[in-house]
This record gives structure tokens, C-alpha cells and sequence, in this order.
């Protein structure tokens, strides 16, 4: 059943540029994601691309001078500002990127509790965490990085939340307590929930997540399964997807050269045009998003997304 299904979004900014003159900032570009219950998608993007905007939109939390466009459904019921605000923190969790929103003055207890639970069910959360219940009394300064990320994970399991985002929950984490807190989204899913797994690492996405949509300055290029990265990432369709894949570590660690876009610099051509191997002149023309083998792909060129064809063409091109 799908929990979260986001449909042709964008968020734009109003904001002074020279001369005080207004301009429009687009952010995110035209955005297609769905979660259904039971299933972890990750939305992979570098620094930058507009993975935080997407969840405060999602929970409609935005900054005053932003605006979007396109609709976003929580069980197939329209999110409207209203709903949004009815759900934040009971229906739709989010995990933030930064423990700095737990409030310092709040011990950790009484803020976990919030007001619809009991200090027993925190407590109980907790203990299932690995956090004593001396935690409860402590303010949020007192404790360590990881227990303040459990302390996060526990605040959204108390929510019962159907839709869980979690944006970056691992950067500054041990390897060990990186797993755990990945293994403890795996096991909410497990459990039924929809869960959003924001990150820049797509090697961290992978070891957890049934689907991976891939950002790239605010744009999506590709939603994958999960084994469209096995057997050499063949069952990729995205050249960008396929240079991530590439760079990985364990792969052939090969860096592509070149920078990504500034999120908001919209033209007429392929977001990807500037770096990649495999354009023509066809690809300077808005790219729509499209259905290919299971996916979604935002790339006209016929012969770039056909595996066999890739190597060949980018050994060609060095
Ligand atoms: N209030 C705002 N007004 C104008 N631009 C903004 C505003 N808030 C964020 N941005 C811009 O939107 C872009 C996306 O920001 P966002 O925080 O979503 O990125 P991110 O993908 O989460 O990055 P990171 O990986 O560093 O957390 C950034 O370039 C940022 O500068
Ligand atoms: S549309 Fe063209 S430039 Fe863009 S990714 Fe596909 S082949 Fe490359
Ligand atoms: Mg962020």
C-alpha cells in the first residue's frame, strides 16, 4: 500500500537577488517518489541538492519564503497544510539531520513523552534502544552523539508514525553505530512503516533500502531497485546512476570529472549534459521523466541505457 507518493513537485524560493530585484529559485525540480508500507526509499544527493527542503515540505515545515508546486499524497489522501500539521509527530516521524532539534532545556524523557504517551512506554522504547532509564532525566547535552541519534530513533517509534524520514541519520556515527541505526530503520519498515532514507551515500542506501532514487541538483534522475546494482549495476539506466555506481569504492572507485549544478540553475538541456559521456545534440531539450524496466529514468538517449552499449562508449570517450 503506498504511503507516501510524491507527484511532479517542485520548491522554488523568492528571494533578493542584484538591484533588489525578486527572482525565483527553483530547488527542487519536478520531483517523482512513491513508498509504499513495509519498504525503505532512499533518496541519495550530494550536499546540497535539496534533500532537508524535501522532508520539511513532506512535513510542512518550509521557510516562509518558499513555495511549491505539484501534489504530494500520505495514504492516498492529498497532504494539505492542515493535514500536514495534524500528522507532523503522529502520523509522518521525521528523524532529523541534526540532534541540535532536540530542545537543550527539556530533559530527554519529557520530551520523547510529548503529550500523547506515557513515561512507562517511553521508558520501554527506551530500554528496547539500549538507553537506561537514568536517560530519561538527562537534558540532551549530557548525552553522546549516538545516544542522541537512539534518543531520535526512539521519539519516532514512540509516534507510531506510518511515514518515517530519516535525513542523514548516520554522518559522525561509527561504522558499528551507523549499522545499528540503519538496522533499527530496517527494523520499523519491517514492522510495517514507510520509510524515507535521506543520505549522500550510496553505499550506506544500499545495504538497506528496497529502492534508491537518485537526486542530482535537485533533480531526479533515476528511481532503481535495489538489484538493478547487483551484476555490475546492469540493470542501471541513468549515465549518472551508473558513474555513482562506478565510484564506489568497491567498484572501480573511477571519479567523474566535473561539478555538479548549483541547485536552481534550470536551463533547457539535460541537467546531466555538461558531464556526461554519452550526450547528443538531441539531449539539449527539457528531459521528461519516464517508465523503463521497473524504474523511472530521466534520459532520452536510447542507446545510453542499454548497459552493453555504456562501457563501450565511455572506454571510447577515456
Ligand atoms: N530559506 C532558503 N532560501 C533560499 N535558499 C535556501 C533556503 N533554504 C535552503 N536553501 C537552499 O536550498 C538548497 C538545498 O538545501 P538542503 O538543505 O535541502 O540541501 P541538502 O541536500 O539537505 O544538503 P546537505 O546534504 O548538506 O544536508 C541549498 O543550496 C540551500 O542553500
Ligand atoms: S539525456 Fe543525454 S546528456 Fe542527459 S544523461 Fe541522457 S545521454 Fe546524457
Ligand atoms: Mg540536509
Amino acid at each position: 500500500m503506498s504511503v507516501l507518493s510524491v507527484k511532479d513537485f517542485s520548491i522554488n524560493f523568492l528571494r533578493y537577488g542584484r538591484g533588489f530585484k525578486r527572482e525565483r529559485l527553483c530547488v527542487i525540480s519536478s520531483l517523482e517518489v512513491e513508498i509504499n508500507a513495509g519498504e525503505i526509499a532512499a533518496i541519495v544527493g550530494s550536499s546540497g541538492s535539496g534533500k532537508s527542503l524535501l522532508a520539511h515540505a513532506i512535513l510542512g515545515i518550509l521557510p516562509q519564503n518558499a513555495s511549491v508546486t505539484g501534489e504530494l499524497f500520505y495514504c492516498g489522501e492529498r497532504l494539505t497544510p492542515k493535514r500536514q500539521a495534524e500528522l507532523r509527530g503522529s502520523g509522518i516521524a521525521l528523524i532529523p539531520q541534526s540532534v541540535s532539534f532536540l530542545d537543550p532545556l527539556m530533559k530527554v524523557g519529557e520530551q520523547v513523552k510529548g503529550e500523547h504517551h506515557g513515561l512507562a512506554e517511553v521508558e520501554r522504547v527506551f530500554k528496547r534502544y539500549g538507553l537506561e532509564p537514568e536517560v530519561m532525566n538527562m537534558y540532551p547535552f549530557e548525552l553522546s552523539g549516538g545516544m542522541a541519534r537512539r534518543v531520535l530513533v526512539a521519539a519516532a517509534v514512540i509516534s507510531r508514525a506510518r511515514l518515517i524520514i530519516a535525513d542523514e541519520p548516520t554522518p559522525g556515527l561509527s561504522e558499528t553505530l551507523a549499522r545499528e541505526a540503519l538496522s533499527h530503520l530496517r527494523e520499523l519498515a519491517d514492522q510495517g512503516a514507510a520509510v524515507m532514507l535521506i543520505t549522500h551515500d550510496l553505499r550506506m542506501a544500499l545495504e538497506v533500502s528496497d529502492k534508491i532514487a537518485i537526486f542530482y541538483g535537485g533533480i531526479t534522475l533515476e528511481t532503481a531497485r535495489r538489484e538493478d546494482f547487483n551484476h555490475g549495476g546492469a540493470g542501471l539506466r541513468h549515465p549518472y546512476t551508473r558513474a555513482l555506481w562506478r565510484a564506489m569504492p568497491q567498484n572501480e572507485f573511477e571519479a567523474l570529472s566535473g561539478y555538479q549544478p548549483y541547485a536552481g540553475i534550470v536551463n533547457d538541456s539535460c541537467i546531466f549534459y555538461p558531464r556526461c559521456a554519452m550526450r547528443t545534440s538531441q539531449c539539449r531539450a527539457a528531459i521528461p521523466m519516464r517508465e523503463l524496466r521497473g524504474g523511472l529514468v530521466r534520459c532520452t538517449n536510447e542507446e545510453s541505457l542499454h548497459d552493453e552499449k555504456i562501457g563501450e562508449k565511455l572506454d571510447e570517450k577515456g
